[in-house]
Protein backbone atom coordinates (compact mmCIF):
# COMPACT_ATOMS: atom_id res chain seq x y z
CA UNK A 1 0.00 0.00 0.00
CA UNK A 2 2.90 2.41 0.74
CA UNK A 3 6.61 2.97 -1.08
CA UNK A 4 7.76 4.97 2.51
CA UNK A 5 7.27 5.22 6.22
CA UNK A 6 6.25 8.81 6.77
CA UNK A 7 8.74 9.34 9.29
CA UNK A 8 11.61 8.48 6.34
CA UNK A 9 10.23 11.13 3.76
CA UNK A 10 13.50 13.60 3.24
CA UNK A 11 15.21 16.05 0.96
CA UNK A 12 16.72 13.12 -1.30
CA UNK A 13 12.88 11.88 -2.34
CA UNK A 14 12.74 15.68 -3.61
CA UNK A 15 11.07 15.40 -7.08
CA UNK A 16 10.05 11.76 -6.67
CA UNK A 17 6.44 11.01 -6.08
CA UNK A 18 5.41 8.69 -2.90
CA UNK A 19 2.82 6.91 -1.11
CA UNK A 20 2.22 6.85 2.49
CA UNK A 21 -0.61 5.08 5.31
CA UNK A 22 -0.81 6.94 8.49
CA UNK A 23 -3.01 8.57 11.29
CA UNK A 24 -3.58 12.80 10.70
CA UNK A 25 -1.93 14.02 13.58
CA UNK A 26 -3.19 17.48 13.09
CA UNK A 27 -4.91 19.18 10.16
CA UNK A 28 -4.67 22.38 9.35
CA UNK A 29 -6.15 25.31 7.13
CA UNK A 30 -4.21 28.22 6.09
CA UNK A 31 -6.31 30.45 3.79
CA UNK A 32 -7.26 27.96 1.40
CA UNK A 33 -4.40 25.56 1.69
CA UNK A 34 -4.71 22.41 4.21
CA UNK A 35 -1.71 20.60 5.98
CA UNK A 36 -1.82 17.56 7.20
CA UNK A 37 0.60 15.91 9.30
CA UNK A 38 0.54 12.08 8.56
CA UNK A 39 2.32 10.37 11.47
CA UNK A 40 3.10 6.47 11.38
CA UNK A 41 5.62 4.39 13.26
CA UNK A 42 8.72 6.07 12.33
CA UNK A 43 7.07 9.72 12.54
CA UNK A 44 5.55 12.50 11.05
CA UNK A 45 5.78 14.38 7.24
CA UNK A 46 3.52 17.50 6.28
CA UNK A 47 0.78 16.60 3.41
CA UNK A 48 -0.09 20.05 1.64
CA UNK A 49 -3.36 20.11 -0.44
CA UNK A 50 -4.28 23.02 -2.46
CA UNK A 51 -7.46 23.73 -4.41
CA UNK A 52 -6.17 23.02 -7.93
CA UNK A 53 -7.51 19.82 -7.42
CA UNK A 54 -11.14 20.62 -6.42
CA UNK A 55 -12.04 16.65 -5.52
CA UNK A 56 -9.31 15.59 -3.49
CA UNK A 57 -9.29 19.01 -2.04
CA UNK A 58 -12.78 18.53 -0.87
CA UNK A 59 -11.99 15.23 1.44
CA UNK A 60 -9.14 16.54 2.92
CA UNK A 61 -11.14 19.75 3.75
CA UNK A 62 -13.51 16.45 6.00
CA UNK A 63 -10.22 15.05 6.89
CA UNK A 64 -10.01 15.26 11.26
CA UNK A 65 -6.91 14.29 13.97
CA UNK A 66 -6.82 10.30 13.64
CA UNK A 67 -8.25 9.36 10.54
CA UNK A 68 -6.42 6.73 9.04
CA UNK A 69 -5.25 7.88 5.56
CA UNK A 70 -3.65 6.48 2.24
CA UNK A 71 -2.43 9.16 0.12
CA UNK A 72 0.11 9.88 -3.06
CA UNK A 73 2.39 12.75 -3.60
CA UNK A 74 5.24 14.47 -5.05
CA UNK A 75 8.29 15.78 -2.34
CA UNK A 76 9.37 18.79 -2.56
CA UNK A 77 11.80 21.43 -0.38
CA UNK A 78 10.02 23.36 2.00
CA UNK A 79 9.29 27.34 1.28
CA UNK A 80 12.31 29.42 2.91
CA UNK A 81 11.61 29.99 6.22
CA UNK A 82 9.31 27.14 6.66
CA UNK A 83 12.18 24.34 7.34
CA UNK A 84 11.43 22.77 10.56
CA UNK A 85 15.00 21.82 11.95
CA UNK A 86 13.39 19.59 14.83
CA UNK A 87 11.66 17.31 12.45
CA UNK A 88 13.54 14.64 10.68
CA UNK A 89 11.20 15.18 7.28
CA UNK A 90 11.25 19.15 8.20
CA UNK A 91 13.16 20.20 4.98
CA UNK A 92 10.52 18.93 2.76
CA UNK A 93 6.44 18.76 2.29
CA UNK A 94 4.60 16.43 -0.04
CA UNK A 95 2.58 18.48 -2.28
CA UNK A 96 -0.73 15.71 -2.21
CA UNK A 97 -1.96 14.09 -5.34
CA UNK A 98 -3.96 11.91 -4.27
CA UNK A 99 -6.08 11.03 -0.64
CA UNK A 100 -8.16 8.02 0.16
CA UNK A 101 -9.58 8.08 3.93
CA UNK A 102 -9.24 4.56 4.89
CA UNK A 103 -11.05 4.66 8.12
CA UNK A 104 -12.59 7.60 9.96
CA UNK A 105 -12.14 8.21 13.65
CA UNK A 106 -14.32 9.77 16.28
CA UNK A 107 -13.25 12.62 18.65
CA UNK A 108 -10.18 10.65 20.49
CA UNK A 109 -10.90 11.24 24.64
CA UNK A 110 -7.64 12.83 24.79
CA UNK A 111 -5.11 14.64 22.28
CA UNK A 112 -1.83 13.20 21.77
CA UNK A 113 -0.20 16.38 22.94
CA UNK A 114 -2.38 16.77 25.57
CA UNK A 115 -2.07 13.28 27.02
CA UNK A 116 -0.67 14.94 30.58
CA UNK A 117 -4.04 16.20 31.30
CA UNK A 118 -5.81 13.43 30.88
CA UNK A 119 -5.70 11.16 33.62
CA UNK A 120 -3.88 7.42 34.15
CA UNK A 121 -7.38 5.92 34.15
CA UNK A 122 -8.11 7.35 30.86
CA UNK A 123 -4.90 6.95 28.96
CA UNK A 124 -5.09 3.18 30.39
CA UNK A 125 -8.28 2.75 28.64
CA UNK A 126 -7.73 4.00 25.53
CA UNK A 127 -4.01 2.48 25.51
CA UNK A 128 -3.91 1.74 21.48
CA UNK A 129 -4.19 5.61 21.79
CA UNK A 130 -1.80 6.07 24.23
CA UNK A 131 0.60 4.20 22.59
CA UNK A 132 0.20 6.43 19.24
CA UNK A 133 2.34 8.74 20.85
CA UNK A 134 6.02 9.13 19.90
CA UNK A 135 7.34 8.82 23.66
CA UNK A 136 5.33 5.48 23.74
CA UNK A 137 6.18 4.15 20.83
CA UNK A 138 9.94 4.56 21.17
CA UNK A 139 10.07 3.30 24.89
CA UNK A 140 8.12 0.18 22.93
CA UNK A 141 11.00 -0.11 20.31
CA UNK A 142 13.87 -0.19 23.03
CA UNK A 143 11.95 -2.79 24.67
CA UNK A 144 12.25 -4.68 21.53
CA UNK A 145 15.71 -3.94 21.10
CA UNK A 146 16.27 -4.96 24.46
CA UNK A 147 15.33 -8.13 24.33
CA UNK A 148 16.72 -8.81 20.72
CA UNK A 149 20.07 -7.87 22.11
CA UNK A 150 19.30 -10.29 25.29
CA UNK A 151 18.42 -13.08 23.15
CA UNK A 152 21.41 -12.85 20.67
CA UNK A 153 24.35 -12.62 23.39
CA UNK A 154 22.74 -15.67 25.16
CA UNK A 155 22.25 -17.68 21.94
CA UNK A 156 26.49 -17.06 20.80
CA UNK A 157 26.82 -18.30 24.69
CA UNK A 158 25.41 -21.13 23.88
CA UNK A 159 21.89 -21.03 25.95
CA UNK A 160 18.77 -22.89 24.79
CA UNK A 161 15.91 -20.77 24.88
CA UNK A 162 13.12 -23.33 26.29
CA UNK A 163 9.50 -22.63 27.55
CA UNK A 164 7.94 -24.04 30.36
CA UNK A 165 4.26 -24.01 31.81
CA UNK A 166 2.00 -21.03 33.12
CA UNK A 167 -0.78 -24.29 33.85
CA UNK A 168 1.77 -25.26 36.71
CA UNK A 169 1.77 -25.87 40.76
CA UNK A 170 2.67 -23.25 43.00
CA UNK A 171 6.63 -22.23 43.12
CA UNK A 172 6.86 -19.93 46.15
CA UNK A 173 8.81 -16.59 45.65
CA UNK A 174 7.16 -14.77 48.22
CA UNK A 175 4.15 -13.56 46.81
CA UNK A 176 0.58 -14.91 46.73
CA UNK A 177 -0.46 -17.33 43.92
CA UNK A 178 -3.07 -16.90 40.80
CA UNK A 179 -4.42 -19.57 40.94
CA UNK A 180 -6.72 -20.97 38.05
CA UNK A 181 -9.30 -23.74 38.44
CA UNK A 182 -9.20 -27.66 37.02
CA UNK A 183 -12.43 -27.92 34.98
CA UNK A 184 -10.93 -31.77 34.66
CA UNK A 185 -10.12 -32.17 38.47
CA UNK A 186 -12.76 -30.47 39.91
CA UNK A 187 -11.99 -28.52 43.37
CA UNK A 188 -8.26 -28.74 41.74
CA UNK A 189 -5.84 -25.46 41.10
CA UNK A 190 -3.21 -24.65 38.66
CA UNK A 191 -1.09 -21.76 40.25
CA UNK A 192 0.43 -19.58 37.08
CA UNK A 193 3.98 -19.34 37.45
CA UNK A 194 6.27 -17.07 40.00
CA UNK A 195 8.56 -18.04 38.12
CA UNK A 196 9.96 -20.89 36.18
CA UNK A 197 12.25 -21.60 39.25
CA UNK A 198 11.56 -25.52 39.60
CA UNK A 199 11.45 -26.31 36.31
CA UNK A 200 15.10 -24.15 35.12
CA UNK A 201 16.38 -26.87 37.97
CA UNK A 202 15.07 -29.57 36.15
CA UNK A 203 15.85 -28.77 32.65
CA UNK A 204 19.63 -28.50 34.35
CA UNK A 205 18.56 -32.21 35.32
CA UNK A 206 17.55 -32.76 32.11
CA UNK A 207 21.08 -31.94 30.76
CA UNK A 208 20.25 -29.06 28.76
CA UNK A 209 23.28 -27.13 30.36
CA UNK A 210 22.45 -23.49 29.77
CA UNK A 211 18.69 -22.49 29.76
CA UNK A 212 17.24 -19.04 29.22
CA UNK A 213 13.66 -17.99 28.52
CA UNK A 214 12.10 -14.63 28.35
CA UNK A 215 9.25 -15.18 30.26
CA UNK A 216 5.85 -13.98 31.92
CA UNK A 217 5.63 -14.26 35.85
CA UNK A 218 2.37 -13.81 37.94
CA UNK A 219 2.61 -12.63 41.71
CA UNK A 220 -0.43 -11.75 43.62
CA UNK A 221 1.28 -8.75 45.67
CA UNK A 222 1.24 -4.92 46.57
CA UNK A 223 2.07 -3.63 43.39
CA UNK A 224 4.54 -0.15 43.51
CA UNK A 225 6.17 1.90 40.49
CA UNK A 226 8.53 -0.99 40.02
CA UNK A 227 6.27 -3.94 40.42
CA UNK A 228 3.00 -5.74 38.35
CA UNK A 229 1.11 -8.58 39.11
CA UNK A 230 1.82 -9.52 35.72
CA UNK A 231 5.71 -8.71 34.51
CA UNK A 232 8.47 -10.26 32.28
CA UNK A 233 11.71 -11.93 33.51
CA UNK A 234 14.90 -13.17 31.76
CA UNK A 235 15.45 -16.25 33.55
CA UNK A 236 18.25 -17.84 33.47
CA UNK A 237 20.21 -21.25 34.47
CA UNK A 238 23.12 -23.01 34.28
CA UNK A 239 25.15 -26.25 34.81
CA UNK A 240 28.38 -26.33 35.91
CA UNK A 241 29.76 -23.09 36.97
CA UNK A 242 29.96 -21.30 40.29
CA UNK A 243 28.43 -18.26 41.28
CA UNK A 244 31.65 -15.91 40.33
CA UNK A 245 31.51 -17.61 36.86
CA UNK A 246 27.97 -17.06 36.45
CA UNK A 247 27.95 -13.13 37.73
CA UNK A 248 30.75 -12.17 35.48
CA UNK A 249 28.96 -13.87 32.72
CA UNK A 250 25.64 -11.97 33.63
CA UNK A 251 27.82 -8.47 34.14
CA UNK A 252 29.21 -8.76 30.49
CA UNK A 253 25.75 -9.35 29.09
CA UNK A 254 24.46 -6.20 30.76
CA UNK A 255 27.56 -4.33 30.35
CA UNK A 256 27.14 -5.36 26.16
CA UNK A 257 23.10 -3.90 26.40
CA UNK A 258 24.28 -0.76 28.03
CA UNK A 259 26.87 -0.69 25.18
CA UNK A 260 24.20 -1.19 22.24
CA UNK A 261 21.34 0.71 23.88
CA UNK A 262 22.86 3.64 25.16
CA UNK A 263 26.22 3.68 24.26
CA UNK A 264 27.45 3.73 27.24
CA UNK A 265 30.42 1.56 28.91
CA UNK A 266 29.81 0.33 32.18
CA UNK A 267 32.40 -0.79 34.92
CA UNK A 268 34.49 -4.00 34.13
CA UNK A 269 34.25 -5.63 36.83
CA UNK A 270 31.03 -4.71 38.63
CA UNK A 271 31.77 -4.16 42.43
CA UNK A 272 30.95 -6.17 44.86
CA UNK A 273 29.45 -5.68 48.39
CA UNK A 274 28.28 -8.06 50.76
CA UNK A 275 25.28 -7.66 51.98
CA UNK A 276 25.90 -6.82 55.67
CA UNK A 277 27.84 -3.75 54.57
CA UNK A 278 25.09 -2.72 52.31
CA UNK A 279 22.73 -3.03 55.39
CA UNK A 280 25.34 -0.94 57.57
CA UNK A 281 26.33 1.34 55.10
CA UNK A 282 23.27 2.35 53.15
CA UNK A 283 20.75 0.81 55.29
CA UNK A 284 19.45 -1.24 52.16
CA UNK A 285 20.18 -4.02 49.86
CA UNK A 286 20.12 -2.18 46.90
CA UNK A 287 22.00 0.85 47.50
CA UNK A 288 21.68 3.47 45.37
CA UNK A 289 25.55 4.09 44.53
CA UNK A 290 24.87 7.18 43.04
CA UNK A 291 24.23 9.15 46.33
CA UNK A 292 27.33 9.95 48.21
CA UNK A 293 25.68 9.65 51.86
CA UNK A 294 26.26 7.05 53.90
CA UNK A 295 24.35 5.26 57.57
CA UNK A 296 27.14 5.68 61.02
CA UNK A 297 26.13 3.38 63.23
CA UNK A 298 26.63 5.13 66.97
CA UNK A 299 25.03 2.48 69.15
CA UNK A 300 28.18 1.35 71.17
CA UNK A 301 28.60 5.05 72.03
CA UNK A 302 24.94 5.74 73.19
CA UNK A 303 24.11 2.80 75.65
CA UNK A 304 24.22 4.83 78.31
CA UNK A 305 22.50 7.89 78.17
CA UNK A 306 19.11 8.90 79.36
CA UNK A 307 17.80 9.82 76.57
CA UNK A 308 15.41 6.74 76.54
CA UNK A 309 14.96 6.77 73.08
CA UNK A 310 18.72 6.35 71.84
CA UNK A 311 19.66 4.22 74.88
CA UNK A 312 17.17 1.80 74.56
CA UNK A 313 17.59 0.54 70.65
CA UNK A 314 21.20 0.95 71.65
CA UNK A 315 21.04 -1.97 74.09
CA UNK A 316 18.64 -3.91 72.17
CA UNK A 317 20.41 -6.44 70.38
CA UNK A 318 17.74 -6.37 67.36
CA UNK A 319 18.28 -2.44 67.40
CA UNK A 320 20.01 0.04 65.86
CA UNK A 321 21.08 3.77 66.36
CA UNK A 322 22.60 5.34 63.46
CA UNK A 323 23.09 8.98 61.93
CA UNK A 324 22.90 10.01 58.56
CA UNK A 325 25.35 12.69 58.46
CA UNK A 326 24.21 15.33 55.41
CA UNK A 327 27.06 17.91 54.22
CA UNK A 328 25.68 21.21 53.71
CA UNK A 329 22.43 20.02 55.62
CA UNK A 330 22.08 22.51 58.06
CA UNK A 331 20.28 24.95 55.47
CA UNK A 332 17.14 22.77 55.89
CA UNK A 333 14.43 24.53 57.07
CA UNK A 334 12.02 23.78 59.81
CA UNK A 335 9.43 22.93 57.42
CA UNK A 336 11.76 20.53 55.31
CA UNK A 337 12.80 18.57 58.11
CA UNK A 338 9.18 18.34 59.47
CA UNK A 339 8.64 17.14 56.06
CA UNK A 340 10.84 14.52 56.57
CA UNK A 341 9.71 13.56 59.88
CA UNK A 342 6.71 12.77 58.14
CA UNK A 343 8.70 10.87 55.32
CA UNK A 344 10.46 8.24 57.69
CA UNK A 345 7.31 7.95 59.30
CA UNK A 346 5.90 6.08 56.47
CA UNK A 347 8.96 3.72 57.21
CA UNK A 348 7.43 3.36 61.10
CA UNK A 349 10.05 5.66 62.45
CA UNK A 350 8.65 7.50 65.28
CA UNK A 351 10.68 10.43 64.72
CA UNK A 352 13.97 12.18 63.39
CA UNK A 353 15.89 13.49 65.84
CA UNK A 354 18.90 16.35 64.05
CA UNK A 355 21.66 18.24 65.11
CA UNK A 356 22.71 21.48 63.41
CA UNK A 357 26.36 22.04 63.16
CA UNK A 358 26.27 25.58 62.85
CA UNK A 359 29.97 26.24 63.74
CA UNK A 360 32.06 23.50 65.48
CA UNK A 361 34.52 26.11 66.99
CA UNK A 362 31.64 27.50 69.58
CA UNK A 363 30.87 23.68 71.16
CA UNK A 364 27.39 23.05 71.97
CA UNK A 365 26.61 26.71 71.98
CA UNK A 366 27.62 26.06 67.83
CA UNK A 367 25.15 23.16 68.00
CA UNK A 368 21.29 23.36 67.20
CA UNK A 369 18.92 20.46 68.10
CA UNK A 370 16.03 19.06 70.28
CA UNK A 371 17.77 16.39 71.60
CA UNK A 372 21.33 17.98 72.40
CA UNK A 373 19.87 18.72 76.11
CA UNK A 374 19.26 15.05 76.59
CA UNK A 375 23.20 14.22 75.52
CA UNK A 376 26.66 14.65 77.15
CA UNK A 377 29.67 15.94 76.09
CA UNK A 378 31.41 12.58 75.49
CA UNK A 379 28.36 11.61 73.47
CA UNK A 380 28.02 14.93 71.07
CA UNK A 381 32.30 14.94 70.78
CA UNK A 382 31.81 11.40 69.62
CA UNK A 383 28.93 11.60 66.97
CA UNK A 384 30.93 14.77 65.51
CA UNK A 385 33.97 13.10 65.08
CA UNK A 386 32.61 9.73 63.93
CA UNK A 387 30.42 11.91 61.31
CA UNK A 388 33.05 13.89 60.17
CA UNK A 389 30.30 16.67 60.67
CA UNK A 390 31.88 20.13 59.41
CA UNK A 391 30.31 23.80 59.85
CA UNK A 392 27.24 24.16 58.07
CA UNK A 393 26.27 20.36 58.34
CA UNK A 394 23.28 18.70 59.47
CA UNK A 395 22.90 15.21 61.02
CA UNK A 396 19.75 13.24 60.95
CA UNK A 397 19.14 10.11 63.42
CA UNK A 398 17.50 6.85 63.45
CA UNK A 399 16.88 4.88 66.96
CA UNK A 400 14.39 1.71 66.86
CA UNK A 401 14.60 -2.19 65.61
CA UNK A 402 17.44 -2.71 63.14
CA UNK A 403 15.04 -3.22 60.49
CA UNK A 404 13.00 0.21 61.03
CA UNK A 405 16.08 2.31 61.42
CA UNK A 406 17.96 0.74 57.75
CA UNK A 407 14.08 1.25 56.37
CA UNK A 408 13.88 5.01 57.33
CA UNK A 409 17.01 6.30 56.87
CA UNK A 410 18.03 4.05 53.48
CA UNK A 411 14.71 5.72 52.34
CA UNK A 412 15.77 9.40 53.22
CA UNK A 413 18.98 8.28 52.52
CA UNK A 414 18.28 8.37 48.55
CA UNK A 415 15.14 11.12 49.21
CA UNK A 416 17.39 14.03 50.79
CA UNK A 417 20.62 13.23 48.03
CA UNK A 418 17.93 13.38 45.50
CA UNK A 419 16.41 16.51 46.62
CA UNK A 420 19.16 18.59 47.62
CA UNK A 421 21.29 17.31 44.03
CA UNK A 422 23.89 15.43 45.14
CA UNK A 423 23.85 12.48 43.05
CA UNK A 424 27.01 11.72 41.64
CA UNK A 425 27.27 9.40 38.41
CA UNK A 426 24.66 8.41 35.69
CA UNK A 427 25.28 4.36 36.46
CA UNK A 428 26.69 3.05 39.17
CA UNK A 429 25.72 -1.22 39.59
CA UNK A 430 26.69 -2.86 42.04
CA UNK A 431 26.21 -6.89 43.00
CA UNK A 432 25.23 -7.52 46.42
CA UNK A 433 26.58 -10.89 48.05
CA UNK A 434 26.51 -13.06 50.78
CA UNK A 435 22.99 -12.95 51.70
CA UNK A 436 21.74 -14.40 54.64
CA UNK A 437 19.89 -17.36 54.29
CA UNK A 438 16.74 -16.81 56.24
CA UNK A 439 15.14 -13.91 57.68
CA UNK A 440 12.72 -14.34 61.44
CA UNK A 441 9.33 -14.06 60.98
CA UNK A 442 8.46 -12.17 64.01
CA UNK A 443 4.81 -12.58 63.35
CA UNK A 444 4.55 -16.37 62.53
CA UNK A 445 7.54 -17.14 64.76
CA UNK A 446 10.06 -18.96 62.28
CA UNK A 447 12.46 -18.53 59.85
CA UNK A 448 11.55 -17.75 55.89
CA UNK A 449 14.28 -18.29 53.02
CA UNK A 450 15.43 -14.70 52.23
CA UNK A 451 15.70 -15.53 48.38
CA UNK A 452 13.75 -19.10 47.93
CA UNK A 453 14.08 -22.76 49.01
CA UNK A 454 16.48 -23.72 47.02
CA UNK A 455 19.17 -21.33 47.18
CA UNK A 456 22.47 -23.02 48.09
CA UNK A 457 24.04 -22.26 51.67
CA UNK A 458 27.45 -21.55 51.70
CA UNK A 459 29.70 -24.53 51.75
CA UNK A 460 32.09 -23.91 54.59
CA UNK A 461 28.96 -23.08 56.54
CA UNK A 462 26.21 -25.62 56.27
CA UNK A 463 27.01 -26.59 60.41
CA UNK A 464 25.20 -22.91 61.09
CA UNK A 465 22.41 -24.82 59.69
CA UNK A 466 22.09 -26.46 62.82
CA UNK A 467 23.99 -24.10 65.16
CA UNK A 468 23.08 -20.94 64.04
CA UNK A 469 20.55 -20.35 61.27
CA UNK A 470 20.25 -16.70 61.55
CA UNK A 471 24.24 -15.99 60.63
CA UNK A 472 24.42 -18.96 57.55
CA UNK A 473 24.87 -16.80 54.41
CA UNK A 474 24.09 -18.10 51.26
CA UNK A 475 25.23 -18.12 47.84
CA UNK A 476 22.95 -15.94 46.11
CA UNK A 477 23.45 -12.67 44.40
CA UNK A 478 21.71 -9.41 43.33
CA UNK A 479 22.37 -7.07 40.88
CA UNK A 480 21.78 -3.47 41.62
CA UNK A 481 21.41 -0.49 39.13
CA UNK A 482 20.63 3.04 40.62
CA UNK A 483 19.43 1.73 43.47
CA UNK A 484 16.88 -0.64 41.47
CA UNK A 485 16.87 -4.58 42.18
CA UNK A 486 17.25 -5.62 38.39
CA UNK A 487 18.00 -9.34 39.17
CA UNK A 488 18.88 -12.20 41.40
CA UNK A 489 19.83 -15.60 41.51
CA UNK A 490 22.00 -18.07 43.38
CA UNK A 491 23.49 -21.41 43.36
CA UNK A 492 20.94 -24.08 43.95
CA UNK A 493 21.08 -26.88 46.30
CA UNK A 494 21.67 -29.77 44.66
CA UNK A 495 21.98 -32.58 46.99
CA UNK A 496 18.87 -34.30 48.36
CA UNK A 497 19.75 -34.16 51.82
CA UNK A 498 20.79 -30.24 52.19
CA UNK A 499 17.28 -29.63 50.50
CA UNK A 500 15.60 -31.37 53.08
CA UNK A 501 17.65 -29.97 55.77
CA UNK A 502 16.43 -26.50 54.47
CA UNK A 503 12.98 -27.66 54.41
CA UNK A 504 12.89 -28.67 57.83
CA UNK A 505 14.07 -25.50 58.88
CA UNK A 506 11.82 -23.74 57.28
CA UNK A 507 9.26 -25.92 59.01
CA UNK A 508 8.07 -27.75 55.84
CA UNK A 509 7.29 -31.07 57.29
CA UNK A 510 8.32 -34.10 54.98
CA UNK A 511 4.37 -34.59 53.98
CA UNK A 512 4.23 -31.26 52.87
CA UNK A 513 7.45 -31.20 51.02
CA UNK A 514 6.75 -34.66 49.72
CA UNK A 515 3.59 -33.38 48.59
CA UNK A 516 4.54 -29.55 47.25
CA UNK A 517 8.15 -30.70 46.00
CA UNK A 518 8.36 -34.29 46.08
CA UNK A 519 9.73 -34.09 42.27
CA UNK A 520 11.95 -31.70 43.22
CA UNK A 521 13.16 -34.08 45.51
CA UNK A 522 12.99 -37.62 43.16
CA UNK A 523 14.91 -35.71 40.53
CA UNK A 524 17.99 -34.66 42.97
CA UNK A 525 18.39 -37.84 43.76
CA UNK A 526 18.15 -39.22 39.89
CA UNK A 527 21.71 -37.28 38.59
CA UNK A 528 21.32 -33.65 39.78
CA UNK A 529 24.33 -31.72 38.67
CA UNK A 530 25.84 -28.64 39.99
CA UNK A 531 23.49 -25.57 39.03
CA UNK A 532 22.72 -22.11 39.53
CA UNK A 533 21.13 -18.62 37.73
CA UNK A 534 19.53 -15.69 37.81
CA UNK A 535 16.61 -13.47 36.74
CA UNK A 536 15.99 -10.31 35.63
CA UNK A 537 13.27 -8.01 35.73
CA UNK A 538 12.85 -6.79 31.87
CA UNK A 539 10.50 -4.36 33.04
CA UNK A 540 12.79 -2.59 35.49
CA UNK A 541 15.86 -2.92 32.82
CA UNK A 542 13.93 -1.51 30.34
CA UNK A 543 12.14 1.39 32.76
CA UNK A 544 16.28 2.36 33.80
CA UNK A 545 17.58 2.42 30.58
CA UNK A 546 14.38 4.52 28.74
CA UNK A 547 14.89 6.52 31.91
CA UNK A 548 10.47 5.70 32.51
CA UNK A 549 9.46 6.63 36.02
CA UNK A 550 7.42 3.23 36.21
CA UNK A 551 7.44 0.27 34.74
CA UNK A 552 3.92 0.78 33.74
CA UNK A 553 5.08 3.27 30.77
CA UNK A 554 7.38 0.42 29.29
CA UNK A 555 4.87 -2.42 29.67
CA UNK A 556 2.40 -2.34 26.14
CA UNK A 557 -0.64 -3.25 28.27
CA UNK A 558 -0.04 -2.72 32.13
CA UNK A 559 -2.50 -3.00 35.23
CA UNK A 560 -3.76 -0.48 37.47
CA UNK A 561 -2.50 -0.39 41.16
CA UNK A 562 -5.05 -2.49 42.45
CA UNK A 563 -4.35 -5.33 39.34
CA UNK A 564 -6.94 -4.51 37.18
CA UNK A 565 -6.69 -4.06 33.22
CA UNK A 566 -8.81 -0.77 32.46
CA UNK A 567 -8.84 -1.78 28.95
CA UNK A 568 -10.70 -5.01 28.71
CA UNK A 569 -12.03 -4.37 32.25
CA UNK A 570 -10.53 -7.72 33.77
CA UNK A 571 -10.72 -9.16 36.32
CA UNK A 572 -14.50 -9.89 35.98
CA UNK A 573 -17.82 -11.72 37.16
CA UNK A 574 -18.68 -15.14 34.59
CA UNK A 575 -21.46 -16.52 34.47
CA UNK A 576 -23.12 -19.21 36.22
CA UNK A 577 -22.82 -21.89 33.69
CA UNK A 578 -18.87 -21.47 33.76
CA UNK A 579 -19.00 -21.81 37.19
CA UNK A 580 -20.46 -24.79 37.71
CA UNK A 581 -18.38 -26.56 35.35
CA UNK A 582 -15.58 -25.39 37.40
CA UNK A 583 -17.35 -26.75 40.49
CA UNK A 584 -16.61 -23.03 42.04
CA UNK A 585 -19.11 -21.08 44.22
CA UNK A 586 -18.33 -17.68 44.90
CA UNK A 587 -19.11 -16.36 47.93
CA UNK A 588 -18.73 -12.48 47.69
CA UNK A 589 -16.97 -10.17 50.79
CA UNK A 590 -19.71 -9.23 53.65
CA UNK A 591 -19.26 -5.73 52.76
CA UNK A 592 -20.32 -6.24 48.69
CA UNK A 593 -22.84 -9.13 49.10
CA UNK A 594 -24.43 -6.75 52.38
CA UNK A 595 -26.92 -5.10 49.81
P1 LIG B 1 13.18 -12.73 42.16
O1 LIG B 1 11.94 -13.01 42.90
O2 LIG B 1 14.26 -11.91 42.82
O3 LIG B 1 13.92 -14.08 41.75
O4 LIG B 1 12.80 -12.05 40.78
C1 LIG B 1 13.80 -11.72 39.82
C2 LIG B 1 13.62 -10.30 39.33
O5 LIG B 1 12.32 -10.11 38.79
C3 LIG B 1 11.91 -8.78 39.00
N1 LIG B 1 10.60 -8.77 39.68
C4 LIG B 1 9.55 -8.02 39.32
N2 LIG B 1 9.38 -7.12 38.34
C5 LIG B 1 8.18 -6.54 38.20
N3 LIG B 1 7.11 -6.82 38.97
C6 LIG B 1 7.21 -7.71 39.98
N4 LIG B 1 6.13 -7.98 40.73
C7 LIG B 1 8.47 -8.36 40.19
N5 LIG B 1 8.92 -9.28 41.07
C8 LIG B 1 10.21 -9.52 40.75
C9 LIG B 1 12.98 -8.10 39.83
C10 LIG B 1 13.73 -9.26 40.42
O6 LIG B 1 15.07 -8.94 40.67
N6 LIG B 1 13.48 -17.51 40.55
C11 LIG B 1 14.23 -16.37 41.09
C12 LIG B 1 15.45 -16.08 40.27
C13 LIG B 1 16.55 -17.10 40.45
O7 LIG B 1 16.85 -17.49 41.58
O8 LIG B 1 17.13 -17.49 39.41
C14 LIG B 1 13.32 -15.15 41.13
O9 LIG B 1 12.25 -15.10 40.59
O10 LIG B 1 13.83 -7.34 38.98
P1 LIG C 1 10.57 13.08 71.96
O1 LIG C 1 11.36 12.92 73.23
O2 LIG C 1 9.72 11.89 71.60
O3 LIG C 1 9.85 14.39 71.87
O4 LIG C 1 11.67 13.16 70.82
C1 LIG C 1 12.73 14.10 70.80
C2 LIG C 1 13.34 14.13 69.44
O5 LIG C 1 13.75 12.81 69.06
C3 LIG C 1 12.40 14.60 68.35
O6 LIG C 1 13.17 15.38 67.44
C4 LIG C 1 11.95 13.32 67.68
O7 LIG C 1 11.69 13.56 66.30
C5 LIG C 1 13.16 12.44 67.86
N1 LIG C 1 12.84 11.01 67.93
C6 LIG C 1 11.85 10.41 68.64
N2 LIG C 1 11.87 9.05 68.43
C7 LIG C 1 12.88 8.84 67.59
C8 LIG C 1 13.43 7.67 66.99
N3 LIG C 1 12.94 6.45 67.24
N4 LIG C 1 14.49 7.81 66.14
C9 LIG C 1 15.01 9.03 65.91
N5 LIG C 1 14.55 10.15 66.44
C10 LIG C 1 13.51 10.06 67.27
Amino acid sequence: MRSHYCGQVNSSLIGQEVELCGWVHRRRDHGGVIFIDLRDREGLVQVVYDPDLPDIFAIAEHVRNEFVLRIKGKVRPRPEGTVNPDLPTGEVEILGLELEVLNQADTPPFQLDEHEKASEEIRLRYRYIDLRRPEMLEKIRTRAKVTQVLRSFLDGEGFLDIETPMLTKATPEGARDYLVPSRTHPGDFFALPQSPQLFKQLLMMSGMDRYYQIVRCFRDEDLRADRQPEFTQLDIETSFMDEDEIMRLNEEMIRQLYQEILDVDLPNPFPRMTYDEAMERYGSDRPDLRVPLELVDLGDLLQEVEFKVFSGPAKDPHGRVAALHVPGGSALSRKQIDDYTKFVGIYGAKGLAYIKVNELAKGRDGLQSPILKFLPDAAVEGILQRTGAKDGDLIFFGADKAQVVNEALGALRIKVGEDLELLEGDWRPLWVVDFPMFEWDDQHDRWNPLHHPFTSPKLDQLELLDSDPGNCKSRAYDMVMNGVELGGGSIRIHQQEVQQKIFQLLEIGEEEAEEKFGFLLAALKLGCPPHGGLAFGLDRLVMLLTGSKSIREVMAFPKTQTAACMLTSAPSAVGLDQLRELSIRVRKPQSESAD
